[in-house]
């Protein structure tokens, strides 16, 4: 594998970039979304603030999950000023949505021939396997603020990963062959999330729905979905105008505002 990295940041760079207010940059840390509830704490907080590590001994998903964050991934949380309709976790499902095509967007430019999909509701695959999960929190400190957790895998070949994690993820070094920038992948990402949380926040999710569904993985495909202490199984239809997932079930078809895919197929 050829090497375009020294897998340090360009704090300067980032910095100079205009997309955040503060950074906070780390060798190591349990959690950037534990250090991030810490920061959205504070009253006069530069939002978006933007906390990055090298390392993280405890890195988080969804569904008490851990997340793979040894160096050469990409690791931070940004704290976002919550705008005042998204209130509830229903209203702020659209920033996760957006957050994942910003994603998949920002690494379709970064590798063409990447073949990114979306996997509703937020994580990022490439050629069927895992690279990129997002975890949002608003933790009762957090002043109204939204943190949103980002790991995108990028130099952290995942054939170096634990046996469990290699069929099922997959890191941009292994897809391209080679490694990349990682202060140049986070700010084509910081790009694309400043351009499509915009585009949220004026016109909404609406305008985004049909360019999520057009890098949609789950579409055409049969898929097992948990909601709260129920299973559904259907055939997923896409998303609708808001981002639920449209499952064609026994029963007809169904939509789902929430809830984890188990498998699909
Ligand atoms: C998932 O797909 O389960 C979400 C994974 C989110 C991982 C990121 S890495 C940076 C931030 N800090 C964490 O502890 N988790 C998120």
């Amino acid at each position: 594998m050829s090497t375009r990295d020294d897998g340090k940041f360009d704090l300067r760079r980032l910095a100079d970039s205009g997309h955040i207010g503060r950074l906070e940059f780390y060798r190591s840390l349990t959690s950037t979304n534990d250090r991030a509830a810490e920061l959205a704490a504070e009253r006069w907080l530069a939002c978006p603030a933007l906390v990055l590590t090298q390392e993280q001994t405890a890195g988080r998903g969804r569904g008490g999950n851990r997340w793979w964050s040894t160096p050469g991934g990409l690791m931070f949380s940004l704290v976002l000023e919550r705008p005042p309709q998204a209130t509830t976790g229903a209203h702020w499902s659209g920033y996760s949505l957006t957050a994942g095509l910003a994603i998949c967007e920002a690494l379709s430019y970064e590798l063409p021939s990447g073949n990114f999909s979306v996997k509703w509701p937020n994580d990022v695959y490439a050629f069927e396997r895992k690279i990129c999960g997002i975890l949002i929190e608003s933790p009762a400190q957090a002043q109204g603020r939204l943190i949103v957790g980002i790991g995108v895998n990028v130099n952290n070949s995942f054939r170096e990963a634990p046996p469990e994690l290699r069929q099922s993820a997959t890191a941009l070094c292994d897809v391209a062959g080679e490694t990349h920038n990682l202060t140049g992948v986070l700010l084509r990402i910081l790009a694309q999330l400043e351009n499509r949380w915009l585009e949220l926040t004026t016109v909404g999710f609406a305008s985004l729905a049909e360019a999520w569904r057009e890098r949609s993985l789950l579409t055409g495909r049969t898929v097992q979905l948990r909601g709260g202490t129920e299973t559904h199984v259907g055939r997923c239809v896409g998303i609708d105008e808001g981002g639920a997932l449209i499952l064609q079930t026994e029963r007809g078809p169904r939509q789902f505002h929430a809830g984890s895919i188990i498998s699909f197929e």
